[in-house]
């Protein structure tokens, strides 16, 4: 049976822009009551402003475990639980493994990995109270095969794919859903604003990167909010967002040695 949303308390976070906006307009248009976070407070008010439901917004760093917990709190004392928990907050950064500096690697990781793991501890205990509700954790095509100038991001989207899927495995005799999100190219800011020192191809242009990124993906983030909701109203443990994450998917089963030379080959084509 389908998951209702109606009325439901549904925490978002990465609220400001793109995916997490959508998801934002998309859980309201399904009746729910938001929690929204961003770091960027300005684009969190400005997703705010075009929601007619109850809304609690915080200006957060999802990389703060005392702040996430906080904001878990906060939750809790307006709504008095959260129902469905999106850990979207995320960001990029481009540059080989070797040339990788810590403080890029750590800035990511304490983003894209630390934030879904606080995400997901600080509100665990109010959905397991109620033996009802998802952890809906953002990893992406990119915690499904590797890519080269994405080590950072391989490793944290690989990782909250894993810690997902365990998650998935320990509430198995119970209402709470973990469920893991891949998408491919989504038009959002996240290349614009992600740290580009180099990119798959050697070029140090990060123009050049976000207008090619710009013009290659082609799902627009409310396609992506409404195939994430979908899934969660449907209980899916995986949702691949766009057709090609469903294609890039397939060619990784099939070769999982030699996927690469494909992809490469298929993302020069596409780029011409
Ligand atoms: N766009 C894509 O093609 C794509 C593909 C696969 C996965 N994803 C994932 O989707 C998620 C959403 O990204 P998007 O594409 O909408 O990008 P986006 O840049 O449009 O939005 C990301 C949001 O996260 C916020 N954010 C950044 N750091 C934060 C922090 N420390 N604390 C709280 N909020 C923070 C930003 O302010 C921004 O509002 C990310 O996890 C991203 O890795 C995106």
């Amino acid at each position: 049976m389908a998951y209702a949303l109606e009325g439901k308390v549904a925490v978002v976070t990465g609220a400001g822009s793109g995916i997490g906006r959508a998801l934002a307009h998309n859980l309201a248009s399904k009746g729910c009551k938001l929690a929204l976070a961003d770091i960027d407070a300005a684009g969190l008010q400005e997703t705010a402003a075009g929601i007619d439901t109850e809304v609690l917004t915080q200006k957060l760093d999802v990389a703060d475990r005392a702040a996430v917990y906080a904001f878990a709190d906060a939750v809790k004392g307006r709504f008095g639980t959260a129902h469905v928990v999106v850990n979207n907050a995320g960001v990029a950064v481009s540059q080989t493994i070797a040339d990788l500096g810590y403080q890029d690697f750590e800035w990511l990781m304490g983003i894209n990995f630390w934030g879904v793991v606080h995400g997901t501890k600080a509100f665990l205990p109010m959905l397991l109270a109620q033996d009802e509700g998802a952890v809906v954790n953002i990893s992406s095509v990119f915690g499904l095969f590797a890519w080269p100038a994405q080590g950072a991001y391989n490793a944290a989207k690989f990782a909250v794919r894993g810690f997902t899927e365990c998650l998935r495995i320990e509430l198995r005799d119970t209402d709470v859903k973990a469920i893991s999100v891949h998408p491919g190219g989504i038009k959002t800011n996240i290349v614009r604003n992600a740290r580009v020192h180099v990119d798959h191809r050697g070029r140090r242009d990060a123009k050049a990167l976000a207008d090619e990124f710009q013009r290659l993906a082609r799902t627009t983030p409310e396609k992506a909010a409404q195939i994430i909701v979908d899934g969660i109203e449907r209980g899916r443990p995986r949702v691949l967002v766009g057709p090609d994450a469903v294609l890039m998917d397939k060619i990784q089963r099939l070769m999982p040695e030699s996927y690469s030379g494909v992809l490469l080959k298929l993302s020069e084509r596409l780029s011409k």
